[in-house]
């Protein structure tokens, strides 16, 4: 839609406009989205399995780790749950917004998330299950990140905000570790 040769830009909008008009019940994805949707709506809901598999690792660990009086670490696990929730909440919403569908079924939620649900045997192994969990996370992430590149922005964007998170929750785990070691 735009070239760009030297400093010159040119834009057709004449084409913009008519190809907004026609193909207006596509929504948010017009005729210049760049990246192949299946594959990013496939890419978003297992980025979405795998936010709820860490949800329920990390409310599980929060109630074990209350249970045998472990305050602290027990709401560092309850602050995580709660982020990973808002990542699942705007990965579902951005699936809608490429007129795709949510994948809440828990049928196969395990085999579509990159992340395990371990339960752990004792805190610190909760704490090293977690931190295991979030490296993989923050390694899916960056590869979906490469793959979209500038194909779709938005949701590349998106993954951007999400990994940065991940990343302060693996050194979150990586410091709480530390101190018990
Ligand atoms: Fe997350
Ligand atoms: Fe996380």
């Amino acid at each position: 839609m735009a070239n760009q040769s030297g400093d010159t830009f040119v834009m057709d909008v004449e084409k913009i406009r008519e190809d907004a008009r026609r193909h207006m019940s596509d929504g948010a994805v017009t005729q210049t989205y760049g990246a192949d949707l299946e594959t990013v709506l496939k890419l978003l809901n297992d980025a979405l399995a795998t936010e709820i598999v860490c949800v329920l690792r990390y409310k599980r660990h929060h109630f074990m780790a209350k249970g045998i009086n472990s305050e602290a670490v027990a709401a560092e696990f309850a602050a995580h749950a709660a982020e990973e929730q808002g990542h699942a909440d705007s990965i579902a919403e951005r699936i809608v917004q490429l007129g795709g569908e949510p994948d809440f079924a828990p049928d196969g939620l395990k085999t579509r998330a990159h992340s395990e649900y371990k339960e752990g045997e004792n805190l610190t192994d909760m704490i090293k299950e977690n931190l295991i969990a979030e490296r993989i996370a923050i390694d899916t992430y960056r590869e979906i990140i490469r793959y979209l590149g500038d194909k779709d922005v938005t949701t590349r964007r998106l993954f951007e905000d999400i990994l940065a998170v991940e990343e302060e929750h693996a050194d979150d785990m990586a410091d709480l570790l530390a101190g018990r070691e």
